[in-house]
């Protein structure tokens, strides 16, 4: 069982392997994910809405994300696990540079930031340094207040094209992972065959190289709203583990999303 790296998902894309990412926030949920063949794990700043009962992620903190990421590696063996960089984390590029090693230095492999041509210099920057990059395009959570709600993004010719030239660019500048969240099914199938690094997927379509969802969503406890793309696998399992096999087996096999999960 050897570790996920980034070369490793590369070979996936490559080999149409479709794979499958998790957010994590403990050891133990990590192990059980881990253990069950999940790929890639992320210590997501999502923990602002499912842990800390907050309305959006805004609220996190480096400290906060720097020490679930330990929590986390301390349950894994294989999985690839990324760090978020929360909000205003990375406003700056000493900013930047100090909170991406405290993220790393908690035991991360990659970490992960928000947005598009005004990241190019960081991206570039912390690769050149030894950090890898995962970049996330499209309904970037830290912007809701920009957007005016939780709103697909990429809809309409000139943002769908504003957002494949942030991509290609992201890639261009060293970025080794991007994630993609609520854009047009087109928008994404564009996005992921015009780029080498692989793409991630949530309310995205079947159509990236891997796809990943919040782990509260997967197990049916999410309070409040649950987002129309997500799915419960705990509900036709019963148990945790076969929820987490099911979610691995059906992006596999292309049967998540689904329609009902993919916006046109
Ligand atoms: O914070 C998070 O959980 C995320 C994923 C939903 C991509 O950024
Ligand atoms: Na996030």
């Amino acid at each position: 069982m050897s570790k996920i790296t980034s070369s490793t998902l590369r070979t996936f894309k490559n080999e149409g392997k479709k794979f499958t990412a998790l957010t994590a926030y403990d050891a133990s949920f990590a192990n059980a994910f881990d253990s069950e063949g999940v790929d890639v794990l992320l210590v997501g700043d999502s923990m602002g809405m499912v842990l800390q009962g907050h309305n959006d992620t805004l609220p996190v903190t480096v400290d906060d994300i720097a020490y679930h990421t330990r929590c986390v590696s301390r349950g894994i063996k294989r999985a690839l696990l990324i760090a978020d960089m929360p909000f205003m984390s990375y406003a700056t590029p000493e900013q930047t540079m100090t909170n991406a090693t405290t993220l790393m230095q908690a035991g991360a492999s990659m970490v992960k930031v928000e947005g598009g041509h005004w990241l190019l210099e960081s991206v570039k920057m912390l690769t050149e340094r030894g950090i890898p990059v995962c970049a996330h395009l499209g309904l970037t959570p830290q912007s809701v207040h920009v957007f005016g709600g939780f709103k697909i993004q990429g809809r309409g010719a000139d943002n769908a094209q504003r957002i494949l030239d942030e991509a290609k660019a992201l890639e261009a500048a060293g970025a080794q992972l991007l994630v993609v969240e609520c854009i047009p099914v087109e928008l994404a199938k564009t996005i992921t065959e015009a780029l080498t690094i692989p793409v991630i997927g949530i309310g995205a379509g079947a159509v990236t190289d891997g796809q990943i969802l919040v782990m509260h969503d997967v197990l049916g406890i999410s309070s409040g709203y649950i987002p129309r793309f997500s799915k419960n696998y705990l509900k036709q399992t019963g148990e945790i583990r076969s929820a987490v096999r099911a979610y691995i087996d059906e992006v596999a096999q292309g049967v998540f999303p689904a329609e009902e999960h993919t916006f046109n």
